[in-house]
């Protein structure tokens, strides 16, 4: 077997992130613009073009694997993606098969998602309130998301919330938030948002530290801090009046680039080894020159070899700067 991904800090890379559409069928404000001009089909890479490209990385040391987008479950026969790389699992070179949903469409898939071996999933839900869930996503329908958390619940599989905190829009809510998904015995996410994509300059105005919104919390709660134990991002903590779990995903406030493990395919095969960086590495054309992984290979070492220290994230920073300026949609987070 091929040797390890590490990168020039000594960070072994375990966790792909791969997003397989630039599409949603919701516009959630932070994310989007009302009007997105989507990328052609040509321009994506197949579903075997993925299923190649996924399976490489797992041949040199990615054991966790999150299918993102846009949203991933609007993709045309996404599901087929699922079942083939659930091999992986069976071999055990895969630990996790995962991804991160807005939840419109897991009613349909939840149960076919839990036959492939996915055991916990993501899902976006910023409020339990419809009015605003309907003004955060532009048109989504709360009752949908929550029908299809129940789905997923009753498929066996664990559910994780992600909310973004917004100044202004959601922070009231954080406590509802909290009883809520501890109640149905699901973690939950706190994540500050991030400076990504030209959409509204606002979004900076939106920005609530989630080191604030700790400190509101720990007058209601009692917060013991866990060990990290998802391989991703948040930091956790057990609020002992609940039992559940919370995290927080600070890239703002505090960087936790040191213990990165991650890289992000696009859905047209760029890999950008940091999400907070441009720089990028075309993996379509070595897919495309060959039906080897020769030159797929090479192109993933060079890149690895890029991987920068952490992201330079600024709220302050305005557009004219050029912060990372593409959408998170495209990304995949
Ligand atoms: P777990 O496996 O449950 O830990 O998931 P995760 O937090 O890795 O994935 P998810 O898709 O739920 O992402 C939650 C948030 O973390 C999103 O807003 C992502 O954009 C963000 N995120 C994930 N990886 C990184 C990263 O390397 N840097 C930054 N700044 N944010 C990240
Ligand atoms: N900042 C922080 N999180 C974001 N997400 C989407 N856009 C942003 C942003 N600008 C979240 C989604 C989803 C996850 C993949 O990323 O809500 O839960
Ligand atoms: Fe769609 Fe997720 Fe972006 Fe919302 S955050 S618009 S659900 S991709």
């Amino acid at each position: 077997q091929s040797p390890p991904l590490v990168d020039p800090f000594g960070r072994a890379v375990s966790y792909l992130r791969v997003s397989v559409t630039d599409r949603c069928d919701l516009r959630c404000v932070y994310c989007m613009a009302e009007e997105m001009t989507f990328l052609p089909k040509r321009d994506l890479l197949t579903l075997e073009e993925l299923d190649r490209l996924c399976s490489a990385f797992v041949e040199r040391g990615v054991s966790k694997l999150r299918i993102t987008g846009g949203e991933p479950l609007v993709r045309r026969g996404i599901m087929g993606l699922f079942r083939s790389l659930s091999r992986h699992l069976d071999s055990g070179l895969l630990r996790e098969l995962t991804l991160t949903t807005n939840g419109t469409q897991l009613e349909k898939y939840a149960a076919e998602l839990a036959d492939c071996g996915v055991r916990r999933i993501n899902v976006s839900l910023d409020t339990l309130d419809p009015d605003r869930f309907r003004a955060i996503t532009r048109w989504g329908d709360l009752d949908r998301v929550l029908a299809g958390i129940d789905a997923a619940d009753d498929a066996g599989i664990r559910v994780k919330i992600n909310a973004v905190a917004l100044k202004g829009v959601n922070e009231d809510e954080i406590e509802t938030l909290l009883r809520f998904a501890h109640w149905r015995g699901f973690d939950l996410t706190l994540i500050e948002v991030m400076p990504l994509g030209e959409i509204e300059p606002m979004r900076i105005d939106q920005f609530l530290s989630l080191g604030d919104v700790r400190g509101r919390l720990e007058q209601r709660f009692t917060l013991t801090d866990l060990p990290d134990n998802t391989g991703g991002p948040a930091r956790y903590v057990r609020v002992e009046e609940t039992g559940g779990r919370l995290g927080f995903i600070t890239p703002l406030t505090h960087n936790f680039c040191e213990s990165c493990n991650r890289v992000r395919v696009t859905c047209t095969g760029t890999l950008y080894m940091c999400l907070g960086q441009e720089d990028a590495v075309d993996l379509r054309a070595p897919l495309r020159a060959s039906e080897g992984n020769e030159l797929l290979e090479r192109a993933v070492e060079t890149a690895i070899a890029r991987k920068p220290k952490g992201h330079d994230f600024i709220i302050e920073r305005r557009r004219s700067q050029g912060v990372a300026s593409r959408h998170m949609s495209t990304t995949g987070g």
